[in-house]
């Protein structure tokens, strides 16, 4: 089934364009009322449903991965007001438009693996969904605001009532600025009884959310935020000692560990590495080491891949990690960039630490 799905794939993949288009045009035929759901303007913001499908759909082999992901994912989809009809609608489209553009490569056979694999998908997120009894979504005020620099903010959101997230998850997020645009933001501090989340958000060349948040952002904005994802955290039962791996605002969910982590008082060890390309990707680093001043379990380690720093490890976080060794004994936890996250899990894989240690959120797709 995967093979099918994978090489029927590759056969579509250089006419992306042409496939998204036909299955937008498709799906709002079927089924109008899900146009509703998209992006306004769909021409310049190209929407990230098609995109996404593709990718997860291949990844069906990976079902320990993928059940729990899926899960999540139907409770988040409630955010977009999916319903049930909606996913026969996406799933005739899909699997149209792709036979459409597939030519010899479509059999009887290629369909049926693509619309299996397809409903086994919609049915794990339509039984999730159906399943949850939390909001969709929940209303947040924006009670702070602050420009680290050009292109880094730090923005603080008190919601109507608690957003029920564990330490190192994230969350999704609609900005007033930018409606239907809903990106994942990582909260930076562990559940309070006050409610109040701390996003830290970096604006990416033409990124139509981010750069909006860093520079746009008004004090009583109310932001929308969807239900709780990804699999990052320490689990306190194992007691083993940590490593955390950290690429720019990958920071952000480690630091929410960390301050659970040091709610408890008694912990492992636990070792930091926060790296960027220049120093400026260290805005965290203060906060970090005032946390491991009052917490004698915690070691930060900056890296830069493009200064050299006295006190600071020089390369890219995969080579520092490394060089330290396998790590084997310990849970490691990595967050940043998709690129960064291929290259410290490869690397560090090859310098013998157990896959099964390593964690990370695996979907992304930017
Ligand atoms: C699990 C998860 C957690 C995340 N947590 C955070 C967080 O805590 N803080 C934060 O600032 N962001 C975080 N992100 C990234 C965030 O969700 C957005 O993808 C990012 O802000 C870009 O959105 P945009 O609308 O500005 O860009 P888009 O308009 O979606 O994209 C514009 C262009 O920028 C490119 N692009 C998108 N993302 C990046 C990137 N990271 N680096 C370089 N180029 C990029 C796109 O490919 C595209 O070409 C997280 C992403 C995931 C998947
Ligand atoms: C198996 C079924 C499905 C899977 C695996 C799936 C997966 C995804 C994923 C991973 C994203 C997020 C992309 C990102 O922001 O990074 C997404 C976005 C979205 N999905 Fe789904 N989805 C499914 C079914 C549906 C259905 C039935 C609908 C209803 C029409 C739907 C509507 C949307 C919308 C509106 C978005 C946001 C689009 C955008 O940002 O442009 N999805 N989907």
């Amino acid at each position: 089934m995967v093979r099918m799905i994978r090489e029927s794939f590759a056969v579509v993949e250089p006419r992306a364009d042409e496939v998204a288009k036909f299955f937008y045009g498709m799906l709002f035929s079927i089924a109008p009322a899900t146009r509703e759901l998209f992006p306004v303007n769909m021409e310049v913001q190209r929407s990230r449903l098609l995109r996404a499908l593709v990718h997860v759909v291949q990844m069906v082999d990976r079902p320990d991965d993928l059940i729990p992901f899926l899960r999540q994912l139907g409770r988040d989809h409630r955010k977009f007001g999916v319903v049930s009809a909606h996913y026969e609608a996406v799933g005739t489209a899909l699997v149209g438009a792709l036979k459409r553009f597939c030519g010899d490569a479509w059999s009887p056979t290629v369909e049926r693996a693509w619309a299996e694999a397809y409903k086994i998908m919609a049915r794990t997120m339509q039984d999730a969904a159906a399943a949850d009894d939390n909001p969709a979504w929940w209303p947040a005020q924006v009670v702070d605001h602050q420009r680290l620099s050009w292109d880094l903010a730090v923005v603080r959101v008190q919601p109507e009532y608690q957003v029920p997230y564990r330490a190192g998850q994230y969350l999704s997020v609609e900005v007033p600025q930018r409606p239907r645009l809903w990106r994942y933001l990582s909260p930076a501090n562990a559940p309070r009884a006050d409610g109040v989340i701390e996003f830290h958000v970096r604006s990416v060349a033409d990124g139509w959310v981010s750069r909006s948040v860093v520079g746009h952002t008004r004090l009583g904005d109310v932001w929308r935020i969807g239900p709780p994802m990804g699999r990052l955290g320490y689990d306190r039962r194992t007691r083993r000692d940590l490593l955390m791996v950290a690429g720019g605002t990958g920071v952000a969910p480690m630091r929410a560990i960390l301050d659970e982590m040091a709610g408890w008082g008694e912990n492992p060890q636990v070792h930091v590495f926060l790296g960027g390309r220049s120093h400026e990707d260290l805005y965290d680093l203060e906060n970090l080491r005032r946390i491991a001043m009052g917490n004698p379990w915690l070691t930060v380690v900056p890296v830069l891949e493009n200064e050299r720093l006295p006190g600071v490890e020089h390369g890219t976080l995969a080579d520092a990690v490394t060089r330290h060794g396998a790590w084997s004994d310990r849970d490691v936890l990595v967050c940043g960039s998709p690129g960064m996250i291929r290259a410290t899990v490869s690397r560090m894989l090859v310098a013998g630490t157990p896959l099964d240690r390593i964690k990370y959120d695996p979907f992304t797709l930017d």
